[in-house]
This record gives C-alpha cells, structure tokens and sequence, in this order.
C-alpha cells in the first residue's frame, strides 16, 4: 500500500497533487471527441443535469458554465430525487446529463434508466471506463482522473469540470451564442489551468498551519456567488465528510437571509472570491460577515480583499469561467490537513464508502 501511495501519507493527499496531470489528461483525452458529442446535443434546449454529492456540485458548475456560455438555461436536480419529480417531465426532446465518478451510484443510474425509458438522450461523464452509467448511457466524456482510491473526491472532480468546461465551449461555438475569439482565449486558459493548479499546491506548507489554527473551531461557513457558490458547497463537503466538523456551503447572497444570525466572534467564513462579475457584491458580503465579529479567510487573486480578512489565501490570476477548477484545491488541502490534525483517516471517513450502490 505504501508503494502505490508514492510516499504521501494517504491516498487522498496523493490524489490532491495528481490533480495537474489529471487535469492535463482530462483536456487531451477529450479534445478529439468534444466536438462530436457537442453537435449531438447542440438541438436539445431542455437539459437536465443530474448527479450526487461531489458530482452534484460539478453539476452546479455546470449549469453556470452551460448559462454563461451556450446560453442554455438547465436544470439540476440531485439523482436522488429526479425519478420522483420528473417522471412525466422527460421526453424524447430532453437531454440528461448523468455526471458520476464511479459510474456506479444508485440514484443516479435509477435516474439515468427513468431517463432513457422517457426517450431522453443520455450523456454520462464518468470517470470508471466501462462503468454501469457507460453502459446506459448514450453518450460518454470519461474524466481520465485515473483511479481515485480516497473516499473523499478531489481529482474526479476537477476534471469533471474540465470536461463540463470543454463541453460548454464547444457548444457555445456550434450554436454561435459565444464571440467565438473569446471561447479561443477560454480554451488557451484552460490549458494553463494546470500549470495554475501547480502553483497552488506549492502553498501547502501555509494551508496546514492555517489548518493547525483552525483545528478547535466547532463551525465553518464557505460563502460564494456565481460559480464561487458551487466551490463553498464543495469546500463545506470536504470538510464535513473527513474532519467531522459542521461546515455549511452557502450562497453568499442569502447570508443576510438567515444565517448571518449563527455568525459569533471567531466563527470561520470562507469567501470564495476571484475576480469577476459578482466580486464587489461579495465584498459587500464579506463585510456583512466581518461586523459579526466572523473570522474571514478569503480566497482570492485581488490583494486588496486583505483589508476586510483576517487571512487572505492568494490565488492566481484566472477567468471567473476557469475559476472554479482551480478555487477547489485549497479548500481540499485545508479539510485534509484539518482531518490529520484532528486524528482521522482522510482516505476512509466514518459511515461512507467510495460509491453508494443502495438508493
Ligand atoms: C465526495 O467526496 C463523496 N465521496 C460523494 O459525495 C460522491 O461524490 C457521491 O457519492 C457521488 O459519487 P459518484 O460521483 O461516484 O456518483
């Protein structure tokens, strides 16, 4: 076991600094193949993401991928739930979108089969070659993470939203909603992606000692807009799921909604905030947290954001359509580091297992 860890401490931590050659992987392995799945879904207008968990949150990229750039406006619905809501809702002039690493999960496949049976057209992302999701689907991206051993998911997903990213770009270009120059510079981004990843990584060392001051704290809050808000769910999973802490993903918008009356002096928020649309907005937002007396580690590539946070995680320079690939990864390392301080095997957390096969 030892050896096939590379002589990282656990298999998830491995898996977190596989993430540029997986990525890499990920645009080469489909590059000859995005064009021609595109075109056979460019003529469906009702699109249906489905997914769960991690899956479900690239589902959420997704959809603001496919919103901003093909212009489409899809549903996501968790697997679970599909086959109870939209029986009478799916037809042959609807598209389902399964995304699942294992290609095994129970909700989604029952999901995927209501869909097929309806007449929908069913394209999987996967990353398991030859999985039960392939063999329902119509239509398969493989993510080409490579085999991911930790419970907690962290290459699958970056690259499912490589994948979903491609797939956006391509569509835009078929239906022309896009300056294609613009989807040109997207796709050159998305090449350096990896290297971004890279240097993210070289940051380890400051993650686990903000880890190390974090360890004591009872609650996490992950706040985000836009593409930002799928990052702060995911963020809040990862932490659930390993280091047992209560950690909840929110939509930075709605804080003044409700939960803003749980923040108390010292309270962790983590503001997903890259440079984009909704970045003024979200300082807005992290302010509303600030006077709450919260504890504000920001995640960003604008220094200015130093002044209303207590840590400021620095990022690269990356497009907001890009930006959710690479915002993940610093949020893994901390609930990794925050998982191995508190005493728990990151790679097997308590009452999970790597694909649930029961509905
Ligand atoms: C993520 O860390 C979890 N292991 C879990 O949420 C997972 O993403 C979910 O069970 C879906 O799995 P799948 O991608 O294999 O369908």
């Amino acid at each position: 076991e030892m050896a096939e860890k590379a002589g990282y401490p656990h298999f998830m931590l491995k898996e977190i600094h596989e993430q540029p050659k997986a990525i890499r992987d990920a645009i080469h392995g489909n590059r000859g193949i995005i064009s021609k799945v595109a075109e056979e879904i460019a003529g469906y207008d009702r699109v249906i993401f489905v997914a769960m968990g991690t899956s479900y949150h690239a589902a959420l990229v997704g959809k603001y991928l496919f919103q901003r750039l093909a212009k489409r406006i899809p549903i996501v619905e968790e697997a679970s739930e599909f086959r109870y809501e939209f029986e009478d809702l799916v037809d042959d002039g609807t598209l389902v979108i399964a995304i699942t690493q294992s290609g095994e999960t129970a909700d989604t496949l029952a999901a995927m089969k209501l869909a097929k049976r309806k007449g929908a057209k069913v394209l999987a992302i996967v990353n398991v070659v030859g999985s039960m999701a392939t063999r329902i689907a119509d239509l398969t991206l493989y993510t080409h993470a490579g085999p991911e051993i930790g419970v907690a998911a962290t290459k699958t997903y970056t690259t499912q939203l490589t994948v979903l990213t491609m797939l956006a770009i391509e569509l835009a270009r078929k239906l022309g909603t896009v300056d294609p120059e613009y989807l040109g510079e997207l796709e050159r981004g998305l090449e350096l992606v990896p290297d971004l990843v890279e240097d993210v990584l070289t940051h380890e060392e400051s993650l686990r000692e903000l880890a190390e001051e974090l360890k004591d704290k009872r609650d996490f809050f992950y706040i985000g807009r836009g593409a930002g808000f799928p990052t702060a769910l995911e963020g809040a999973l990862k932490l659930k799921e390993i280091s047992y802490i209560h950690a909840e993903g929110l939509s930075a918008g709605e804080l003044k909604h409700g939960p803003l009356a749980l923040l108390e002096d010292g309270v962790p928020v983590v503001a997903i905030n890259p440079s984009g649309k909704v970045f003024d907005k979200m300082v807005s937002n992290i302010e509303e947290a600030r006077a709450r007396g919260a504890m504000i580690i920001s995640l960003s590539d604008r220094e200015e954001l130093s002044r209303v946070s207590d840590v400021l995680i620095k990022m690269p320079e990356v497009d907001e359509l890009l930006s959710s690939i690479v915002y993940v990864v610093p949020l893994q390392i901390l609930a990794y580091h925050l998982a191995v301080l508190r005493g728990n095997d990151p790679d097997k957390p308590r009452n999970l297992a790597k694909s649930v096969t029961v509905e």
